[in-house]
């Protein structure tokens, strides 16, 4: 993956940040004066919506999104088990246990729909994905499987979200005080 992120390929997702951060001030302008912003929701939403768009150019921050709603749902619960090591394990069918089964198969669908739509049709975005399906192995020459590429980009979703939203978080908070 890593030629994904070169500084160079990065350059080229700078306007697709960029967007995402005016269109989120521009809500933030049409606020009522003295209207109280959650910052670290805000961050959240806003990390959520550059990840799926510099990864495959589809926002999935609003509340009704599918897949957003499913991630939210997973990530919850790998939290509840981290917290709760003596939790039921994941195949007893608890109502949070038969929740996150549900979402997980929801998100594994909608990614590999994703990626089957994109290997049909290559040339169509510049983002993250098409550098991950065109990339190949140094030493055998092949690309990534459909459930490689499902998994990669489920890991960068959760891996880029949530730290960069916590950081930001945590930099206004050192702003502000
Ligand atoms: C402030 C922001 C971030 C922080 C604090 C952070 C922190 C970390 C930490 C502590 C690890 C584990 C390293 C280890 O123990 O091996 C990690 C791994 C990882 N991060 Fe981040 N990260 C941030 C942003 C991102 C972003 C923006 C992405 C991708 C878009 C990302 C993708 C990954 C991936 C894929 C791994 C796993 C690497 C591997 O094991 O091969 N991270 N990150």
């Amino acid at each position: 993956m890593q030629p994904a992120f070169h500084q160079k390929q990065l350059v080229k997702l700078h306007h697709v940040i960029l967007d995402c951060v005016e269109s989120l001030l521009r809500e933030w302008l049409e606020k009522p004066e003295g209207e109280i912003i959650d910052i670290a929701a805000e961050m959240s939403r806003l990390t959520l919506k550059i990840v799926s768009s510099t990864l495959f150019s589809i926002d999935i921050s609003s509340k009704t999104d599918k897949l957003g709603q499913s991630l939210r749902i997973a990530l919850e619960y790998v939290y509840y088990r981290m917290n709760n090591p003596l939790a039921l394990p994941v195949w007893i069918p608890t109502p949070r246990n038969s929740e996150f089964r549900q979402a997980k198969q929801t998100l594994d669908r909608l990614v590999l729909d994703i990626i089957q739509y994109r290997r049909e049709h290559p040339s169509e975005q510049n983002d993250l994905l098409s550098m991950l399906l065109a990339a190949q192995d140094e030493e055998t020459g092949i690309g990534m499987s459909d459930r490689e590429l499902k998994d990669e980009v489920i890991t960068l979703i959760n891996a880029g979200h949530e730290t960069t939203a916590t950081a930001l978080a945590w930099t206004w908070y050192l702003i502000g005080t």
